[in-house]
């Protein structure tokens, strides 16, 4: 690491959206740490785009503090950007009316109170960046209430509640020079998206990148889709 890198670090990176973010953010000159659950998958896909790796499991808030004690021993106390990326999709075609408590706990646990914990215990390094940490947390066009139907309770709901929880940051955080948004990467070709999604893991990770490296860092407390501001 050289000391005018900036700093990335990126939950459930070992594929899909996660992986493609951490692979443009190193050809822009970043200093990637690319985070993964699994230890095996997680190194495999680290050395392959040459960064460092990082074990996390978004879903166990011990995994989180201890990442944060490795994350501090092994790359000091700054971080730039922190994109929430690790999600999980466990709908099929239960309903609203139906779905199981377990399965909503498990979508709220890891799609909502993952990136906040993650985010907690990262925070006072994003406050030590030098241009003033950035925050993205990967949220779902499904999330957006202004267009809610009953698709997918359990995903829906719990990207509702991330946008909430990037409004709170924003506002929390908007006083220590941290910059906080959701995204709506689109319908996007990965593990979960499936093969018929309209758009590449390239154009997926396009606004996410997009919000890392260029985006004014006055933009914070937004839900963003190619670039663009769009309705909650
Ligand atoms: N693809 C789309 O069309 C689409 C649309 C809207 C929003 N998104 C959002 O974009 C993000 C990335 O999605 P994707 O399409 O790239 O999905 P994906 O290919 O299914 O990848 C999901 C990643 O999250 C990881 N993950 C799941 N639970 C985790 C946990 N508890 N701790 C750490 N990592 C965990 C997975 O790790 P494992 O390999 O260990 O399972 C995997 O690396 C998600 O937040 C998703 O909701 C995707």
């Amino acid at each position: 690491m050289n000391s005018k890198q900036r700093k990335v670090l990126i939950t459930g990176a070992n594929r899909g959206i996660g992986y493609e973010t951490a692979k443009q953010l190193k050809e822009r000159g970043f200093f990637v740490v690319l985070s993964a659950r699994d230890a095996t998958e997680g190194q495999s896909a680290a050395s392959e785009l040459g960064v460092e790796f990082l074990q996390i499991d978004v879903a166990d808030e011990k995994s989180i503090s201890a990442a944060a004690a490795d994350f501090k021993e092994r790359f000091g106390e700054t971080l730039d950007v922190l994109v929430n990326n690790a999600g999980i999709y466990p709908d099929d075609d239960q309903s609203i009316l139906e779905v199981g408590k377990t399965q909503l706990f498990h979508s709220l646990l890891t799609n909502t109170l993952g990136p906040l914990l993650v985010t907690r215990s990262f925070r006072k390094f994003l406050e030590n960046s030098n241009e003033g940490g950035r925050l993205i947390n990967l949220s779902s066009k499904l999330g957006q209430l202004s267009e809610m139907d009953d698709t997918a309770p359990t995903y829906s709901i719990s990207k509702t509640a991330l946008n909430a929880v990037t409004r709170q940051l924003s506002s929390a955080l908007s006083g220590k020079q941290i910059a906080v948004n959701s995204v709506s990467p689109g319908w996007v070709r990965t593990d979960m998206g499936g093969e018929n999604a309209d758009l590449s893991v390239e154009e997926g990770a396009d606004s996410v990148v997009w919000l890392a490296d260029e985006a004014p860092h006055s933009l914070t407390g937004k839900f963003i889709r190619d670039r663009k501001e769009i309705e909650w």
